[in-house]
């Protein structure tokens, strides 16, 4: 590949220096295109082919199906790491030593309690808030609770807020779930681990002993891991834009879970089991549903098919599906809506309108119908991919801060009035 890019506009050329990636990716770095062009500007609607940055934290391969994790691959660490080890390594760049991870888990338990007046701010939503929307104004209520994890500029400053968000985060996405159900606040058990903690929080019952299961256990940290970090998509580009403003993390944290909750991103988990059951009440016609995909005129979309970059099957879908066969298995449950699944995709890979637009079983399409069987409600599945980006985002911030990277401000091309003088209203 050339190390440059010749552009030309009315005879005149302008050079921009290619840049490469360490997995043969080539990007044209156009810092100079303005200031060299008079202003010429580039659009891209979605940035669909456009980069926002350099980022040594995860690599996609769309065409392969591959995803990287700081170099170690998906399938390994989903197999062989837990959750807290592959926090540690997005964030920080290396899998833990026994004694890094210790420490790690120390930090993060010493900062597990959450200020008992954070129980009044919840207590003013009703049941029926969406626990997304809950959540993400938890988080940045936070803020006021810990003022000193705003103006972080030092790496030792940046740990201090990681390790209260990453303890103060499954707490209060527990209490979105025990709000819906009338259920007390539950601080957890520092006794346990991060995972089996968490679990804990979001099901233990007064009056009743909770009993660990390690299936269900097992299953969630795999989940977590699996959606950990995935570049630069929707909601971590939102992290990172209002990280860029130096709002500080939990601020930055607060806006992507917002972007996360759309179904057109993660809230997707949601909508496909929404749609798998709707189409389990209409008989399980799935021809039906696989023309309405089709079907131009119809605004149904087959949710949980189809990705950005992914244009072979996404390498998390497939671990996922493998996992709900065998939890379903070992927790002997028999659920209509997994067969419904599969012959949706058996249908929609065979199909000429999928298979030209490369659309495949993505993160979300499986992943639900775990959560389901872990007794986890539809309206939490998505607060479950939060927390399981949670590291991502951070990892993802925390190198935005320290590449003193600039306040994100895209440019645009203005398509409305020339200038027109004011009217007075009697003019009109
Ligand atoms: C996540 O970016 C990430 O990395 C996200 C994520 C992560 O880990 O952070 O992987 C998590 O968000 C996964 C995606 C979850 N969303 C869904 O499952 C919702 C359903 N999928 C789509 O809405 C869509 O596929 C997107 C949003 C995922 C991707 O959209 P793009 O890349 O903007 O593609 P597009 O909408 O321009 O679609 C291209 C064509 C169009 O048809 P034509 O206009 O070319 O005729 O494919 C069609 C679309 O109509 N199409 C679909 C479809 N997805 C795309 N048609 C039917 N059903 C679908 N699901």
């Amino acid at each position: 590949m050339s190390k440059i890019a010749t552009l030309e506009i009315d005879g005149n050329k302008y050079e921009f220096p290619i840049i490469e990636g360490t997995e043969n990716e080539f990007g044209i770095d156009i810092k100079a295109l303005r200031g060299s062009t008079g202003g010429v500007t580039t659009i891209d609607p979605g940035y669909k082919n456009t980069g926002s940055c350099e980022s040594a934290i995860t690599f996609l391969d769309g065409e392969k199906g591959i995803l990287r994790y700081r170099g170690y691959s998906i399938e390994e660490l989903a197999e062989k790491a837990d959750f807290l080890e592959v926090c540690y390594l997005l964030i920080f760049g290396e899998l833990p030593t026994a004694e890094q991870l210790e420490k790690f888990d120390k930090d993060i338990k010493e900062e597990s309690h959450v200020d008992e007046d954070m129980k009044k701010i919840l207590d003013g939503f009703p049941k029926s808030a969406h626990p997304m929307g809950v959540l993400s104004s938890l988080t940045s209520a936070l803020i006021a609770f810990n003022p000193g994890s705003v103006d972080v500029d030092s790496e030792e400053e940046m740990y201090g807020a990681i390790v209260k968000i990453l303890a103060k985060f499954p707490v209060l996405a527990a209490w979105t779930m025990r709000k819906r159900k009338s259920l007390p606040l539950d601080y957890g058990d520092n006794s346990l681990g991060y995972v089996e903690n968490l679990h804990k929080m979001m099901f233990a019952r007064p009056n009743q002993s909770y009993v660990a299961d390690k299936i269900v256990n097992d299953a969630l940290d795999k989940l977590l891991i699996l959606h950990a970090d995935h570049e630069q998509n929707c909601s971590t580009s939102t992290v990172r834009i209002v990280g860029s403003s130096h709002a500080g993390l939990f601020a930055s944290l607060s806006a992507g879970i917002s972007a996360l909750w759309g179904p057109l991103h993660g809230g997707a988990n949601q909508a496909v089991i929404e749609m798998l059951e709707a189409i389990k009440a209409d008989g399980g016609d799935t021809a039906k549903y696989i023309a309405k995909a089709k079907d131009k005129n119809d605004p149904f979309r087959l949710m949980g098919f189809g990705h950005r970059v992914y244009k072979n099957f996404d390498p998390r879908a497939k671990i996922i599906k493998k996992s709900a066969e065998e939890v379903l298995g070992s927790l002997g449950i028999e659920d209509p809506v997994l067969d419904i699944a599969k012959g949706l995709a058996e249908v929609a890979l065979k199909d000429e309108y999928f298979v030209k637009r490369k659309l495949y079983p993505n993160v979300d399409f499986y992943s639900g119908i775990i959560y389901r069987a872990l007794g986890i409600p539809t309206e939490m599945f998505t607060v479950m991919f939060a927390l399981g980006r949670l590291p991502g985002w951070i990892a993802q911030w925390r190198e935005m801060r320290l590449r003193k990277e600039p306040i994100g401000r895209p440019r645009q091309i203005y398509i409305g009035e020339n200038y027109r003088a004011f009217k007075s209203i009697s003019e009109r």
